[in-house]
């Protein structure tokens, strides 16, 4: 297949900085430069700099994103991560994960801040979406289709549903990436990504195990 397939790691608030150089340290070298499949792995904050180090060391084929960003410049934030120094690490950024949306009040204005923080950085915006009347704001070019049934249950969209939902986003958005994400496995993935508008897979659990994950990217590399 002649797209380019992301496959993207949300790890959540798991790993701790040796976990991770573990993952990487088992997943980069097995990792073939392919122009097709651009990985991207999005760990907590606090093993950001460690993987940065780790990639550029070995020239693995794996770019790094953060799983949010402040909504504001850099300042008087407290606990904030900002863009513009969040830059330094990271070429990608979750926006809008709904369980930032469920358990930390973000709403739809709070995540369009986010955005503009990003596009003003040179950060791409991973911009999850819940359906297909959740906002899109206008600098998006990657959109990861999430229901919220299906993520970590164990029960994904069926393809065909999320084939519609991706059409429907480009139908208003032609210029969006559309991914997948909730409960992928390395079972189902090529499935998702095989339907015309999926683009990509963000994936959690199934992308904490590195077997699993490598799985993954062979399975949809096939493709
Ligand atoms: P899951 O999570 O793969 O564990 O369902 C996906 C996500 O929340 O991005």
């Amino acid at each position: 297949m002649d797209k380019r397939i992301w496959i993207i790691a949300n790890w959540k608030s798991n790993k701790t900085i040796s976990e991770a150089l573990e993952w990487l340290n088992q997943v980069g070298p097995k990792l073939q430069k392919r122009e097709n499949i651009q990985v991207i792995v999005c760990p907590t904050f606090s093993c950001l700099p460690e993987l940065k180090k780790e990639i550029q060391t070995h020239a693995y084929p794996i770019f790094l994103g953060s799983q949010d960003l402040s909504p504001f410049d850099k300042g008087a934030y407290t606990g904030e991560e900002p863009a513009e120094l969040l830059k330094e690490l990271v070429n990608f950024s979750i926006v809008g994960h709904s369980e930032r949306r469920e358990k930390f009040g973000e709403t739809d204005e709070i995540v369009a801040e986010k955005v503009k923080q990003t596009s003003s950085s040179g950060i791409e915006s991973i911009f999850c979406i819940q359906g297909v009347k959740t906002p899109i704001p206008a600098d998006v070019k990657i959109a990861a289709y999430e229901p919220v049934f299906a993520i970590g249950t164990g029960t994904p969209d069926t393809p065909e549903n999320a084939q519609k939902v991706a059409l429907e986003i480009n139908s208003k958005n032609p210029e969006v990436n559309v991914l997948y994400g909730g409960s992928v496995t390395s079972v189902n993935c090529a499935s998702f990504v095989q339907q015309q508008n999926i683009k990509g897979l963000l994936i959690g659990k199934a992308s904490l195990d590195p077997e699993e994950f490598l799985k993954i990217i062979e399975n949809c590399a096939k493709v």
